[in-house]
């Protein structure tokens, strides 16, 4: 197959946002906004890693109150590739086109949409993509429909590739529930082949992956089985950035418009070229706009030592650290992520909303931060000074530094350098890889509760969180507003904006507003209504574009009525005893709650 001379094509950002939400609108999805960065009442996850997972409950068969074809962008961070950012096209933040047939739909007509988007919208050359699709196994057979499609299509056999459950199996999310063979696209970026073998699914950079379409026609069970379900949905996710890349001719996702002026600002902070020092300028760039929208998320996640805010506090230090090694000045930061502001803020207003909160944490985690990695210095120059005839950085003084005081192994190999000694540097990496394998056990082990949990427990501490946002708009006046929530089988925790510590007499106040509803065995009423009615009744949430036109609402009698997706108790009866067990403050102007039932 010989490939296209490339032309070189410019096209804008926004250009790209319109042309592909316009292509499945004029097919009949409904826009959605993008949910938050941080799932709602899910403690299986940290963070939202791809367009389906705020639509979860629709896969699973809950009706959609905007239909059965939806379309959006979504904001999504994936750590698990922190270690392959750097190269030419992964990211930790990443923007995801996704569109949805949820039971409408199946194989022939989205692969035939996606065909259409690519070759007739985009114009991309039939002959730069290749597919792949599922080869088979002895759970599922080789998926011969998206095959035969493909190449009623035009594509060559040579155009597709067949692969197994590793490459070309999407799901469950969790241990159980909706998966499928997927078919995924890739554009072939030009460049020479690595090897002989070099294929779609080879890592070289030749071929982008760009597009997955999820036939999500199996259901996985606790035992291991699948089985076909009645309902097949299509999730389809395609990567923002690496298309955009692709329309530019871009060599890299970094050489795009979304990352061009982020790449400059650090050159005119560093005095340093981008070219000379690719790999750190992409980390930086990669790790400040993750952290400047995980920040930037209304949940008012700040660095900390746990969860969302240890994931955030390591991107925010390593991008620091680059950013020192480089000389940047103080409040290096803070510029940048200004720059990102600026750049999203269209598209995502909670960045200009949430513009000092990102400011300010970013400040404060430099101050800390920047008093460990000097107290780090002091003692990698003892090291050093000890060493007598040894000459060599022993492994663990280096990993120590690298694990408590953030050194990378660039700093302590410069520092030697310039005491002429040297370092283990294998005994690091070995180090390394033992510490990297006990995290990835720890981060399975996290994402091993499966899918939000909906067992009794958390479904009774959701309708406890709504009657809790209640009783503290009772008792401390309605102007308060939730900013995150987060629930498991033992207890709630709750986020919102208020500016000082609660009195004792305030928090039992609100304890004993939601234990008398919970004694008033009043049933928790599910509808369905329009936006406008919701405004007009009074409904508790957020109004954006998020909801669409149709929303779903959780009405507690007089007390609570609230935008949600559920699921809840059916009668505050239900619930037994409601206990608040602390009162702190996460953030300025925020406050968090956390209780339990008993
Ligand atoms: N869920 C699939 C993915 O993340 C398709 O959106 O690739």
């Amino acid at each position: 197959m010989t490939t296209t001379k490339k032309e070189v094509i410019n096209m804008k950002a926004s250009e790209l946002r319109k042309l592909y939400l316009d292509f499945y609108k004029e097919k009949d999805h409904k826009e959605i906004g993008s949910g938050s960065l941080i799932p709602d009442n899910d403690p299986s996850v940290l963070f939202t890693t791809a367009g389906m997972h705020p639509l979860v409950p629709y896969l699973l068969g809950e009706k959609h109150p905007l239909g059965k074809r939806l379309v959006n962008f979504q904001k999504c961070l994936r750590t698990g590739d922190i270690d392959e950012v750097g190269d030419t096209s992964h990211l930790t933040f990443f923007e995801m086109m996704g569109n949805w047939s949820l039971g409408d739909y199946f194989k022939e007509k989205s692969i035939t949409m996606t065909n259409e988007f690519l070759l007739d919208v985009l114009k991309i050359p039939q002959d730069r993509i290749s597919v792949s699709v599922f080869s088979g196994d002895e759970t599922a057979p080789r998926d011969e429909e998206s095959a035969r499609v493909w190449k009623e299509l035009g594509y060559h056999d040579e155009q597709i590739f067949y692969y197994g459950k590793k490459e070309n199996w999407w799901g469950p999310a969790g241990q159980t529930g909706p998966c499928g063979p997927d078919t995924e696209i890739f554009v072939d970026i030009g460049q020479e082949k690595c090897s002989d073998d070099c294929q779609p699914s080879c890592n070289c950079g030749k071929y982008f992956e760009i597009w997955n379409n999820v036939f999500m026609e199996y259901n996985k069970d606790a035992d291991g089985n699948y089985e076909k379900m009645a309902i097949q949905n299509v999730d389809t996710g395609v990567g923002f950035e690496r298309v955009l890349a692709v329309m530019n001719n871009a060599a890299s996702v970094y050489e795009t418009e979304l990352f061009i002026p982020i790449i400059k600002k650090i050159e005119e902070l560093t005095g340093t070229k981008y070219e000379e020092k690719a790999y750190q300028y992409r980390i930086i760039a990669d790790h400040m706009r993750s952290a400047t929208f995980v920040l930037g998320d209304d949940k008012a996640v700040v660095p900390s030592n746990v969860d969302q805010g240890y994931v955030l506090r390591r991107l925010i230090r390593r991008a620091y650290r680059y950013l020192v090694q480089m000389n940047a000045p103080e409040n290096a930061m803070c510029q940048i992520a200004e720059v990102i502001i600026a750049k999203y803020s269209d598209n995502y207003p909670e960045l200009a909303r949430n513009h000092d909160f990102i400011l300010t944490q970013l400040e404060k985690e430099e101050k800390v931060f920047g008093r460990t990695l000097a107290k780090g210095l002091k003692i990698a120059r003892k090291i050093i000074d000890n060493l007598g005839d040894a000459k060599t950085i022993a492994a663990e003084d280096v990993f120590r530094l690298y694990e408590t005081y953030g050194f990378p192994l660039e700093f302590t190999e410069e520092l030697a350098e310039e005491k002429g000694v040297s370092v283990d540097i294998d005994g690091f990496h070995r180090l390394f890889a033992e510490h990297q394998e006990k995290s990835r056990q720890g981060a399975a082990q996290k994402f091993k509760g499966g899918l939000a949990d909906s067992s009794g427990d958390t479904t009774k501490l959701h309708t406890a969180t709504h009657l809790l946002n209640a009783a503290l708009r009772e008792v401390l006046g309605g102007d308060i507003y939730q900013r995150g929530s987060n629930i498991n089988p033992e207890r709630l925790r709750f986020d919102f904006s208020f500016d000082r510590k609660l009195t004792d007499e305030e928090l039992k106040a609100a304890e004993n507003f939601v234990n008398k509803v919970i004694a008033e065995k009043i049933d928790v009423v599910y509808e369905e209504m329009s936006v406008k009615e919701a405004e007009e009744k009074g409904v508790v949430g957020v109004f954006g574009d998020k909801y669409g036109e149709r929303v779903k609402v959780y009405t507690v009698g007089p007390y609570s009525k609230e935008i949600c997706g559920g699921p809840h108790a059916k009668n505050t009866g239900d619930l037994g005893t409601f206990k608040i067990m602390k009162e702190e403050s996460v953030a300025a102007g925020v406050r968090r709650i956390k209780a339990k039932l008993t």
